[in-house]
C-alpha cells in the first residue's frame, strides 16, 4: 500500500514545492520591479521566507507520518514528539535565529525516522547508524520532494554530527562554531528522554519478550546512574535531569514497578540501581546547583 501511494505523494509535494517557489519569485520580481523601495525588499524576503516554512512545515508531516509506522516502541512518534517539545523548550530563551531554530526543531522530527524502516529495530547496531541513516533519509526526500534549502541542509549537518562515535569529529569539520550548539541541544533532549516513565513502561514489556532488551535495559540503567552516560552539554539540561531523575526514583519505587524489577533483576541489582541513582542525584545537584 505504502509503495503504491509513493509517486503520488512525492508528485503532490513537488507540485506544492514548485508552485510555491513560481509565486514566491513572481511577486519577489513584481515588487522590486515596481518601486525597488525597502518596503518591496521586505514584502519579497517575506514571501522567500514562508515559502522555508512551508518547506520545513512539509518535511515535519512527512516525518510524524513515518513515525507514525514505526515498528520501535521507544522510538515512535510519542517519544519525537517529546524530544521536540524539549528542544523548543531549550531554544526557547536563545539568541538563535529563525533558520537556526527551524533548522534543531527539523532534526528533532527527523532524528529517529531511520528506526521506521525496518520491522525489527536491532538494539545494537540501530543505536550506531540510525542518526547517520535518518541525515541521509532527510537529504533524500527533500531533494525528492524538492524541499531541500539552507535549514533543511543544516538539519541534516546536526544529524550526521549527533551520530555515534564519529559525531565528535563530524561536528568540527561540518559545523561552524555557532551551529555545534544545536548538535548539543538535540542531543541532551534525547539523552533527557531516556528517563521518561512513559517510554521505560514500555520497555519494560519489550524486556519480557527478549533477552537482548533485558540485558540491554540492565547495562543501560547501570551505566546511566553511575553518571558515565548522562554528559549533558547544556547547563537548562542539566537542571531537567534532577527533576527527572527524582521522578525516575519515586517511579521504581512504586510497588508494581519495584516488584517487576526484582522479579527481572533479583534484589542486590535494584538495590545497588536505586543507591546509584540517590547518589547519581546528590552529585548533580551539587555541580548544578555549584
Ligand atoms: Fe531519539
Amino acid at each position: 500500500m505504502e509503495l503504491n501511494h509513493r509517486p503520488q505523494r512525492y508528485k503532490r509535494c513537488a507540485l506544492t514545492s514548485e508552485l510555491c517557489e513560481h509565486l514566491s519569485l513572481i511577486y519577489y520580481q513584481k515588487y522590486i520591479n515596481k518601486s525597488r523601495g525597502h518596503i518591496c525588499f521586505f514584502y519579497g524576503f517575506v514571501v522567500y521566507l514562508s515559502n522555508m516554512n512551508l518547506r520545513v512545515e512539509q518535511l515535519i508531516n512527512i516525518a510524524k507520518r513515518k513515525m507514525k509506522h514505526s515498528n520501535d516502541p521507544v522510538h515512535d512518534l510519542d517519544h519525537v514528539t517529546r524530544v521536540v517539545k524539549r528542544v523548543k523548550e531549550f531554544i526557547a530563551d536563545m539568541d538563535l535565529s529563525h533558520d537556526e531554530k527551524q533548522a534543531v526543531i527539523l532534526a528533532a522530527w527527523w532524528h529517529d525516522v531511520a528506526r521506521s524502516i525496518t520491522k525489527n529495530p536491532s538494539i545494537i547496531w540501530m543505536s550506531i547508524v540510525d542518526d547517520n541513516i535518518s541525515a541521509f533519509m532527510l537529504w533524500m526526500k527533500s531533494i525528492r520532494c524538492g524541499l531541500f534549502g539552507k535549514t533543511v541542509g543544516l538539519s541534516t549537518k546536526i544529524l550526521v554530527c549527533k551520530s555515534f562515535g564519529t559525531g565528535a569529529l563530524l561536528t568540527r569539520l561540518l559545523l561552524r562554531k555557532k551551529h555545534r550548539i544545536l548538535v548539543n541541544l538535540l542531543d541532551d533532549a534525547d539523552t533527557l528522554d531516556m528517563l521518561n516513565s512513559e517510554r521505560v513502561s514500555k520497555m519494560l514489556i519489550m524486556i519480557e519478550n527478549s533477552r537482548t532488551y533485558k540485558m540491554g535495559y540492565r547495562v543501560v540503567v547501570s551505566w546511566c546512574l553511575k553518571s558515565r552516560e548522562f554528559k549533558l552539554r547544556t547547563e537548562k539540561a542539566r537542571k531537567i535531569l534532577v527533576e527527572m531523575i527524582r521522578k525516575f526514583i519515586l517511579w521504581i519505587k512504586q510497588k508494581e514497578i519495584f516488584d517487576w524489577h526484582i522479579k527481572q533483576f533479583g534484589k542486590k541489582w535494584v538495590d545497588r540501581a536505586l543507591r546509584d541513582a540517590n547518589q547519581f542525584l546528590k552529585s548533580i545537584t551539587l555541580k548544578t546547583c555549584s
